[in-house]
């Protein structure tokens, strides 16, 4: 998952490594949970599976996860999309929250261009199509 030594020059280490992620991770949790459009698929799991979800998350949005496997993010989110109509309006909410979140940090815009790349990339995954 996260790592202890990333290189310098990944977008991990860019983007303010380790304190720069727990302040993300918190203020994300915190909104999906909130949020009217996609609350409602979090709230089946346990905390310790939301902050696991989450620090995941994160993981594959900045690049951490080289290994990256399009199968598991399939797998992971099937059910959802099965049973819980999971579609393009959610995934819009959660990659917007997340967006809003890292400028709000003043993370430099390039940078958070980076990472909404890699978060778009997984769409099709996510989704099941
Ligand atoms: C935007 C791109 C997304 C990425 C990169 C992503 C990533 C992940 C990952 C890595 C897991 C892993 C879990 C595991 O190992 O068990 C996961 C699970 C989950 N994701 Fe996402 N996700 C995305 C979008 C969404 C959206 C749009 C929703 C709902 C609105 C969502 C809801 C969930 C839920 C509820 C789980 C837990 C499923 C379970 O174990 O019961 N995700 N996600």
């Amino acid at each position: 998952m996260m790592p202890d030594q990333a290189p310098e020059d990944s977008l991990f280490t860019r983007i303010g490594g380790k304190a720069a992620v727990d302040a993300v991770v918190d203020l994300l949790y915190n909104r999906l949970l909130r949020d009217v459009e996609v609350g409602r698929f979090f709230t089946d799991m346990d905390e310790r599976a939301q902050r696991r979800k989450m620090k995941v998350f994160l993981a594959y949005a900045f690049g951490a996860l080289p290994n990256y496997s399009g199968a598991s993010l399939r797998e992971a989110h099937r059910p959802l999309v099965e049973e819980k109509g999971l579609t393009d309006i959610h995934f819009d909410v959660v990659a917007e929250h997340l967006q809003s979140i890292l400028l709000e940090l003043h993370v430099p815009e390039s940078l958070v261009e980076e990472v909404m790349a890699i978060v778009g990339s997984t769409r099709n995954e996510v989704l099941n199509r």
